[in-house]
């Protein structure tokens, strides 16, 4: 790569014994969802993070889908959730047949505030949707002793967390049904791809049949119900294993790239990072985040564009639930006002920060974000 040469938000990497296990399912045949990988990626990711049951899925969004299917809430039951995250999670309540209803993010971690979830309680509430956010997880704590109080499920979005843990716990382990991505800016992955992990073996079992057209158990091509070809392949699932064998390097690669970015944007008044360390975990920098301050005289969109002109590849913040054009034309959250989503959403983004980064590269970002914030408006 030359001197100047654009820096993709994320590179992947494939280096480990990805190959190997490709070109096994290319020996043997074993292509589809029926292969033998699938089940041993099932086993491992579900024993790497302390449960029973693994059920492998197309992506994360499929996950959950499932996730929140196997709970079998009434209709029309609320699920608090936080409205800074991916519309996956509300497209899955919705899905169900049930209602989002939002809290507001916590504006150190951007993760959901967990004081304001007693605000939202009513007599609809059945369920809290976890979602960790960019790297640094949720504080369970409360959540927990507050859904314990209130008897609601937890239902836990894992999907930016393989490989993190809350007060030494696997980020997983915490909802009755947990899902995870493999997209390619996860730490594990397999091109496209997501999995159902739960204790619960009822659970499991409605998993594995929606991911699979819910085919009667007696007799295949009867259905009592509709399900979904949610399924994973065995080439995805081998991939799956290969990375999953070097997630504590990983780990710890994106930790050392998260430090040596914070060793020059700490300093800087010009824009907020997550903690590298709360009480009770530490960073693992699924992405690099920043969020401009208010004396910065420009938004994100502004600062992402000057970025590309740097050939820095750039990607904003999520936008907030409450403020999806697809929820407002259904008449929901119109009122709704949630000041630090809104804010993080509109002067938030994130730098290059995939695993195949290197060094000199992290540090033509930190001088292209200098640049792009020293240029006159
Ligand atoms: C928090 C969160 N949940 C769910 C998803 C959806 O995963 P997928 O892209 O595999 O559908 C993502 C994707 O990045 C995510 O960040």
């Amino acid at each position: 790569m030359t001197a100047d040469e654009f820096i993709p938000v994320n590179q992947p990497v494939l280096g480990g014994k990805e190959k190997e296990y490709l070109a096994r399912c290319i020996d043997t045949g074993w292509i589809s969802s029926e292969g033998p990988a699938v089940q041993e990626f099932e086993e491992k990711l579900a024993d790497r993070v302390g449960r029973r049951y693994g059920i492998a899925v197309s992506n994360g969004s499929t996950a959950l889908d499932l996730a929140v299917r196997a709970l079998k809430l009434p209709e029309g039951s609320e699920v608090i959730m936080p409205s800074f995250t991916i519309i996956s999670c509300a497209a899955a309540i919705v899905r169900a047949g049930l209602k989002p209803v939002l809290v507001d993010a916590e504006p150190r971690t951007w993760n959901m505030d967990v004081l304001q979830l007693e605000s939202r309680l009513t007599a609809k509430t059945r369920a809290i949707m976890v979602v960790h956010i960019y790297g640094m997880p949720t504080d369970m704590d409360p959540v927990i002793a507050f859904a314990d109080a209130h008897d609601l499920r937890i239902i836990e979005d894992a999907a930016e967390m393989h490989g993190q843990t809350y007060r030494g716990r696997a980020c997983g382990s915490f909802g009755e049904v947990s899902a995870f991505s493999f997209y390619p800016n996860k730490h594990i992955t397999t091109g496209e791809g997501g999995m159902v992990v739960t204790d619960g073996e009822e659970f499991a079992e409605i998993c594995r049949s929606l991911r699979n057209l819910a085919h009667s158990p007696g007799r295949r091509f009867v259905h009592e119900e509709l399900g979904f070809n949610y399924r994973l392949t065995n080439l995805q699932a081998a991939l799956g294993l290969a990375q999953l064998e070097r997630l504590d390097e990983t780990v710890a690669k994106k930790r050392d790239m998260g430090r040596l970015y914070n060793k020059y944007f700490e300093s800087m008044p010009e824009i907020q990072i997550a903690p590298e360390q709360m009480e009770y975990a530490d960073n693992i920098y699924w992405v690099y985040g920043m969020v401009l301050d208010d004396s910065v005289p420009m938004d994100a969109e502004q600062m992402m564009k000057r970025l590309a002109q740097l050939n820095v590849g750039t990607r904003p913040f999520f936008w907030g639930m409450h403020e999806q054009p697809v929820f407002r034309k259904m008449g929901w959250y119109e009122n709704e006002r949630l000041p630090v989503t809104e804010r993080i959403a509109r002067r938030g983004f994130y730098v290059p920060s995939g695993l195949g980064i290197t060094e000199a590269q992290q540090l033509r970002v930190v001088e292209a974000v200098k640049r792009a914030l020293a240029r006159p408006q």
